[in-house]
């Protein structure tokens, strides 16, 4: 038995969670990173339920997901409803992605909470390029962030705690003041230079293991250009298909991906016009130990991770019994 009965009526009330409250939990990026790390275990042993996303999409390119999951080794259960607006930053000055995250109890299956879900999504998505870049390319000395919103600080701040050998990290972004704001705000936080990439072409040509967080689009941008990518480079995308030339992925040695099913599942919305590259296997497989990752100092491996209601749920559930021993939140009658 847990102790959530102790701090919550169970069948009864439930917990409501703000953004700040979420964030007030306190978890760190140790925290977040180990807590990730055991989801992506979960599922590398086929150890979780976890359909493939359903979705509405009000328009083009845009798109609600529900993402429902359950981790029975860390009595984790619930649903993350998402959406991705990728024009919402200049259109209204909204976040591109927003959402709500349920928690249910296991025994009984009550509702247990409903909370925020932007901010445990800011986390969870860099700690998986980070434990896959520490898996895949652990001796990296240069490291590339392609996008510098929300998700591209949250990767800079995120990666030097598994890239050990770091000493530079470029960045680059459409938006010189999304730049200039990363460097404000991560720099003084980590020890390796952060340096403004001038173009992409010099980023990705300086760095070892590189990261995408842009936008999610139905045809590639194709921004970075194959030629520029060489062997032995290690790229983790986390905006599918959209950033890097498609035939990238297409000649990679490994192209290995978070779930296999909800890249099939893209594939069949149209975000793989070029068709969905040969999968070799699945991102927690690699961190489970199940899967070989690197195998040469030559390999060109593609990492394309889309984001999984396994991680959503394994943070949640955390967030949610310390907000509870903390006396945190709303409770809310059902
Ligand atoms: N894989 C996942 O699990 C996951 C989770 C959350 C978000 N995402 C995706 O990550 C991406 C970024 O999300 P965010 O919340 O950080 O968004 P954001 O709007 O905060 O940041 C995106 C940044 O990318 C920049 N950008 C756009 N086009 C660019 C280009 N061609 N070249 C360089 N920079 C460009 C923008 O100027 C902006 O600064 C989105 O596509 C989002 O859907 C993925």
């Amino acid at each position: 038995m847990d102790d959530t009965g102790k701090n919550l009526a169970v069948g009864e009330e439930m917990l409501y969670l703000t953004k700040q409250e979420v964030m007030d939990t306190g978890f760190d990026v140790e925290d977040i990173l180990n807590l990730t790390r055991d989801a992506l275990v979960a599922h590398g042993r086929k150890e979780y339920e976890m359909p493939a996303k359903i979705g509405v999409h009000p328009y083009k390119e845009v798109f609600f997901h529900a993402m429902p999951a359950y981790v029975p080794g860390k009595k984790a259960v619930g649903m993350k409803w998402i959406e991705c607006y990728p024009h919402n930053p200049e259109r209204y000055g909204l976040p591109q992605t927003t959402g709500l995250l349920v928690i249910n109890d296991e025994p009984t299956g009550c509702p247990l909470a409903i909370m925020d879900a932007t901010w445990i999504t800011a986390m969870r998505t860099p700690a998986v390029t980070v434990l896959a870049a520490g898996a895949l390319h652990p001796g990296a000395e240069a490291f590339g962030m392609f996008g510098c919103g929300i998700q591209g600080i949250e990767h800079c701040k995120f990666v030097v705690h598994r890239l050990k050998k770091l000493n530079k990290i470029y960045i680059y972004d459409i938006r010189e003041e999304a730049m200039d704001r990363l460097i404000k705000e991560v720099q003084p936080l980590i020890d390796v230079e952060i340096v403004k990439g001038k173009s992409p072409e010099e980023v990705t040509k300086s760095c070892q293991v590189l990261s995408s967080a842009t936008v999610i689009l139905l045809d590639p941008l194709a921004v970075v250009k194959d030629s520029w990518v060489s062997r032995g480079q290690t790229l983790l995308p986390c905006d599918l298909n959209t950033f890097w030339d498609p035939a990238t992925s297409k000649r990679a040695d490994k192209y290995i991906v978070d779930s296999a099913e909800e890249h099939m599942l893209f594939a069949d919305m149209g975000y793989f016009p070029d068709g969905l590259p040969r999968i070799t296997c699945e991102t927690g497989e690699v961190i489970a130990g199940v899967q070989k990752g690197r195998e040469s100092q030559e390999e060109l491996i593609v990492c394309s991770n889309i984001g999984m209601a396994v991680c959503d749920v394994v943070v949640g559930r955390a967030v949610l019994d310390r907000a509870l021993k903390m006396g945190m939140g709303r409770k809310l009658p059902l």
